[in-house]
């Protein structure tokens, strides 16, 4: 156990020196045995490790070649330029905002004392165009901004590189010089322990969804606006966000960061979970069937799924999670901002303050834990894949199929099964039932005819089971013939504006039923009558399964273990299925110049005034030595400087450290330096280093009270009423 200690110790020690390689050592494993799929102790390095973040890409323009930074203020602007590059219509923007004049986030304190009138904005990308989708943002791109400190921050999807990235644009005001740099990803991932969006649980108090959070943001937008503003529309929209919202808003953003949350474990599968590039060819084949029948539904019958894939996923699972994959959690707990302790009568800055059981710093246990015994996991990876696709790409895919068939003419299957229909006004039920479900070509299938008069109005398939496959629920029924005199009805069907497909891919070419005018019964205005069904299909997914098998034995191939690119993969695939041309996007960085960093970290004073502080620098640098006031960077600018500063901020500084030997559900505030980073800080007693800090910032109190400090003592009046951390500004 102390020995284990020492090593989460040196592991955390080393991750807090950002972008280090060294941390990627630490085992990121749950108490309970599992793997983390994600370990925001290992961060990677804060460029990216290959291409640009899709913000770079909407962000940017091209001038003589290159690509440079062209970032339109004000926000509005800004996201509306994001949409329409990616292609989305002022009717339907692809994004979703919120307010948060109280939060969580880094930029808690930056509008203090005017919260209201400055709230932070949230703007989250979840929609996907109805054409191009180049680049594809939905999921992919989040900014939160403020304006008091000129900064927008954002998490964007890299698709050349399989990660979000995390961006700071500083300097972002009218006139200004706005700067975008890639954040130290050690602080990001100190709550975005998941390396991608977090967003809080259900009711979204903090955000303007909350009336009484709506209410003070308008009192206050009235009263900065003044009489004029009393009749006009202008208070009732911030940042071009309406204030008065529902919940259907954040809950949008949940919903996206939700999935978000999965992309990094998704690329993790893909790339270890499958040992070679056939296992990998019958994963994007799974992928691709599932987009062409609406997410309904893959062919986990086939070949290339129980032999080219389930093996060799399953080993692979075994050799590296024997105890489980686990998923991390992008949810932080609602917070309502008004009912914290004190928060009726605290002022200023103290506003701000967040409880040590809301910070998003406390270390979050896992969503949940995949294994290979649950057999949903397989099933998880073929979905988490296809959302990789876009629907624009499915539609385009579905549409070549379906026209290269009609040139080929591959021959029909049929399948057949009697069925009882019955009518009733306009409305015509069937059901049919195979005698026999083992028998090949059975089919089992359900729905209902709309009639206008002898013509086919609309309807739905329920459910449709073939061959052996999960059902395929709700097809539509667009179109189809009537023939009362000879007992006939011929049925179209459409899935999402796509042919409605089995789970193979192949497309249902129609669906009749028959029946013998003699056995039509009546009863009253009702008739029914038994009758038969034959659902034709054509295999139109063959030239896939062809194509795929091609790329899988190509020798660092596009299948290889990289991370899953929509362009990089699908390109190929399409070009080689002879898909027409598209505008591929965002994994080409060859244009832009080099990336930005965040200021380095400084390097540990050798000398100098701050000579003294150097046992601080490995631990708390990596957060605390940052161009930003917010968390304080009482370890960043010249030795002068960082001796004030921390003599400045020593009693906060010491509360901090010394919350360590504080239990953990009696902590007023987090312990720094933050145990987020460890999976297993909870097990664990305050580490050793934290002691030697601790009696440093000691000394520094002493020194100026006379008296050894007393952590209860010294939160007698509550953490808030502490002197500041930094010195006013400096
Ligand atoms: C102290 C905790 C904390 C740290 C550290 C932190 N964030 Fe966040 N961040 C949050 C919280 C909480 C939210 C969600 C609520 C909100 O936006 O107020 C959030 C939201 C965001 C969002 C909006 C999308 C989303 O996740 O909901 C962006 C963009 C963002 N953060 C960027 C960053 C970047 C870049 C860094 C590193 C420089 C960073 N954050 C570090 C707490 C933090
Ligand atoms: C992984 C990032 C990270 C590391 C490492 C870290 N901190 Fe922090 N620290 C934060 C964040 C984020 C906050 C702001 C949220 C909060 O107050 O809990 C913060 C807040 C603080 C505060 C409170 C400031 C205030 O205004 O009340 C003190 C003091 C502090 N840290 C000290 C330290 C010390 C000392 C270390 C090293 C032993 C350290 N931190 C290491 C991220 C970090």
């Amino acid at each position: 156990m102390r020995r284990e200690a020492l090593t989460v110790l040196a592991g955390l020690a080393l991750a807090a020196c950002a972008g280090s390689d060294r941390a990627v050592a630490q085992s990121g494993e749950t108490p309970a045995g599992a793997m983390w799929a994600v370990n925001p102790a290992a961060p990677g390095p804060d460029l990216p490790p290959a291409g640009r973040s899709l913000f770079d890409f909407v962000a940017s323009v091209e001038r003589d070649g290159k690509r440079v930074y062209d970032i339109p203020f004000p926000f509005v602007a800004l996201v509306k330029r994001v949409a329409s590059r990616a292609g989305c219509k002022a009717a339907d923007p692809c994004s979703r905002a919120v307010l948060i004049p109280l939060g969580r986030s880094l930029q808690r304190t930056a509008a203090s004392p005017e919260f209201f009138r400055y709230p932070r904005v949230v703007v989250a990308f979840d929609g996907e165009p109805e054409h191009g989708a180049f680049p594809l943002l939905k999921d992919r791109l989040y900014l939160g901004y403020q304006e008091r400190s000129n900064v927008v921050e954002v998490i964007s999807w890299n698709e050349a590189g399989g990660r979000f990235e995390f961006q700071v644009v500083r300097d972002y005001r009218a006139g200004g010089a706005s700067r975008v740099a890639y954040a130290r990803r050690a602080l990001c991932a100190a709550c975005h322990q998941n390396l991608a969006p977090i967003f809080s649980r259900q009711v979204w108090e903090e955000t303007n969804a909350n009336p009484r959070v709506a209410e003070a943001l308008e009192t206050a937008r009235a009263h900065a606006l003044g009489e004029g503003a009393k009749r006009g529309d202008a208070r009732r929209s911030i940042y071009g966000v309406p204030v008065h919202r529902g919940v259907d808003v954040p809950d949008a953003i949940d919903a996206a960061t939700d999935r978000a949350n999965l992309y990094a474990v998704h690329q993790r599968l893909w790339q270890e979970g499958c040992g070679d590039a056939r296992c990998r060819a019958a994963l994007l084949g799974a992928a691709l069937q599932l987009r062409l029948t609406g997410d309904r539904a893959f062919d986990e019958r086939a070949a290339s799924w129980r032999d080219a894939f389930l093996p060799a996923f399953t080993a692979a699972w075994r050799a590296q999670w024997p105890g489980g994959l686990a998923i991390p959690n992008p949810d932080i707990p609602n917070r309502d901002p008004f009912a914290t302790e004190g928060a009726r009568t605290a002022q200023g800055v103290a506003l701000s303050h967040v409880a040590a059981r809301f910070e998003p710093l406390a270390p979050r246990p896992p969503l949940e834990v995949w294994t290979i015994e649950q057999p949903e996991t397989a099933r998880r990876v073929a979905a988490g894949l296809a959302a990789h696709v876009a629907d624009a790409d499915a539609r385009a895919l579905d549409a070549h199929l379906a026209a290269r068939a009609a040139r080929q003419r591959p021959a029909a299957r049929r399948y057949e099964a009697p069925c009882e229909l019955a009518r009733a006004g306009s409305t015509l039920r069937f059901k049919c039932v195979p005698d026999d479900p083992a028998m090949p070509r059975a089919i089992r299938v359900a729905g209902r005819v709309d009639l206008a008069g002898a013509k086919i109005a609309g309807g739905e398939v329920g459910s449709l089971v073939a061959d052996g496959a999960v059902p395929l629920e709700h097809l539509e029924v667009v179109g189809g013939t009537l023939d009362e005199v000879s007992g006939r009805i011929a049925l179209h069907l459409a899935s999402r504006g796509m042919h409605a497909r089995l789970a193979d891919g192949a497309r249902i070419t129609g669906v009749a039923l028959r029946w013998k005018a003699e056995d039509v019964a009546r009863r009253g205005t009702a008739l029914e009558v038994s009758a038969r069904a034959t659902v034709t299909a054509v295999d139109e997914f063959a030239p896939v399964r062809a194509a795929l098998a091609v790329l899988a034995e190509e020798p660092d191939g596009v299948l290889g273990a990289k991370p899953f690119g929509r362009a990089r993969v699908l390109a190929p695939l399409f070009a080689r299925l002879g898909v027409p041309v598209r505008e591929w996007c965002c994994e080409d960085a060859a244009a832009f110049p080099a990336a930005e960093p965040e200021s380095e970290e400084p390097p540990i004073p050798a000398a100098g005034p701050a000579k003294d502080l150097e046992p601080f620098y490995p631990l708390c640098a990596s957060c605390h030595a940052t161009g930003d006031r917010f968390p304080p960077n009482f370890l960043a600018g010249s030795g002068d400087r960082v001796a004030a500063a921390v003599r400045h901020c020593a009693p906060r500084i010491y509360a901090r450290l010394a919350m360590w030997r504080v239990l953990p559900d009696a902590r007023e505030k987090t312990p720094m330096p933050p145990a987020s980073p460890l999976p297993r800080a909870r097990d664990y007693p305050p580490p050793a280093a934290v002691a030697g800090l601790e009696r440093m910032a000691a000394a520094m109190v002493r020194s100026e009270t006379g008296t050894e400090p007393q952590l209860a003592h010294l939160l007698e009046d509550g953490y808030e009423r502490l002197r500041p951390c930094l010195p006013e500004g400096k």
